[in-house]
């Protein structure tokens, strides 16, 4: 086989990896409790299970136009201009599988050679690992957590030079739940604009956020709109990860060449499960809020129960399923501790860095779980961290 240069670049996911070592830890009778993977525990609603199974039965099992099915377009187009009070057209929306694709489009679509992609650090990994795959120069602004795991406006700034042609952001934000202000996205923007940067906002948390907090997203802000790409999906809101249902949405001429590379990668997102999002969007938001409410009572539950630990602080999120409690008085490595958690207490967890090299001291927990669940790992938590 021959190997192209630039997939020497590419990174991972660390979650699915630890995933994979858990179940063959459970594969030997070993009992783990899966706080790695980040995915909503809760089904799919009913009515979108229900729609699915009758989009199959009504013969939603061809192929549809690439950027979507014009239903879906329409339901998304309409939530973004309810929910965020400006006008969003369906032309402007983009459906993929999974929210994933939109990443890897507009970095292979915009980042020439060289271009510098200024992103958090700790972040999705997948950030990091597209700017680099198409030659792109990754460019981090570190989140810290004194700083409740939101950027330094001034740290940005600094970083911008005449080869920066993007920003990115994502709030609430995996993997710390940290969730950004209104100022800080009021002064990212005048940065943007002033600089003439696109903006790429990462909103598939936008419904998961506490403590009665109202989302706010940058595209609102004047002059923001034209250069800015919104990633979202149907993955953790409406607990569909393996639906594989996500979209982007973009300015029109933009979203037609996203559609473009769509055609050259999987066509479309499945038929019908773009007919069942659709009713997803339009239906009633019962189920939505009944997963935000419990995400926020085991919000509660991990920090508090974290913080009671000898060793361990844990900053309260106000946003996603994720705490990112720092272990540095141990003095061993984030690894050190996720391998340990894993192979002493039978909880799986990540280490920091598997969200770039500033999640160093801490760990990822994912709270989507039972709360017996949560209760039993934090007990075998304390154990552990009771001998350091
Ligand atoms: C911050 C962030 N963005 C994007 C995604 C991708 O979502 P999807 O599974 O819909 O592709 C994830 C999934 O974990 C995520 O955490």
């Amino acid at each position: 086989m021959y190997i192209a240069n630039r997939v020497s670049n590419l990174g991972t996911e660390g979650a699915f990896e630890v995933l994979a070592k858990a179940k063959m830890l459970e594969a030997q009778g070993k009992s783990i409790i899966h706080l790695e993977i980040g995915e909503p525990d809760f089904d799919t609603p009913k009515y979108i299970r229900d729609a699915a199974k009758k989009a199959l039965d009504d013969g939603f099992t061809h192929y549809l136009p690439s950027a979507g099915y014009m239903p879906l377009r329409e339901a998304i187009a309409n939530h973004y201009s309810k929910t965020r009070n400006i006008e969003f057209s369906p032309e402007e929306v983009v459906v993929t599988p999974g929210a994933k694709p939109i990443l890897n489009f507009v970095m292979n679509a915009s980042i020439n050679e060289g271009d510098e992609v200024i992103y958090p650090n700790p972040a999705y990994p997948i950030y990091e690992s597209l700017i680099n795959f198409v030659g792109g120069v990754s460019v981090p602004y570190v989140l810290r957590e004194e700083n409740g795991f939101r950027f330094d406006i001034n740290e940005v700034s600094s970083l911008i030079t005449k080869k920066t042609k993007m920003i990115i952001i994502n709030s609430p934000h995996n993997p710390t739940g940290g969730v950004l202000t209104e100022d800080d996205l009021q002064k990212l923007a005048e940065l943007c604009i002033k600089n003439n940067l696109m903006l790429f906002t990462d909103e598939i948390y936008d419904r998961i956020i506490y403590d009665g907090h109202k989302y706010k997203s940058i595209v609102t802000i004047p002059g923001m709109k034209e250069r800015t790409i919104i990633l979202n999906g149907f993955s953790k809101t409406y607990a569909m990860t393996g639906w594989r249902l996500g979209y982007g949405i973009m300015p029109k001429e933009y979203a037609k060449l996203i559609a473009k590379m769509q055609i050259n990668a999987t066509s479309h997102a499945t038929t019908f499960a773009q007919v069942a999002g659709a009713i997803g969007l339009n239906g009633n938001q019962d189920d939505v809020e009944k997963m935000r409410e419990k995400f926020e009572q085991k919000r509660n539950i991990i920090v508090d129960g974290l913080n009671s630990i000898k060793g361990i602080k844990c900053h309260k999120p106000l946003g996603a399923f994720y705490v990112f409690p720092n272990i540095k008085s141990t003095g061993k490595s984030s690894q050190e501790i996720a391998d340990i958690l894993m192979n002493d207490a039978g909880v799986a967890s990540l280490p920091g860095t598997a969200f770039g090299k500033y999640g160093e001291g801490y760990i990822r927990f994912s709270y989507a779980n039972s709360i017996e669940n949560l209760e039993e790992a934090l007990r075998r938590v304390e154990k552990i961290f009771r001998n350091f």
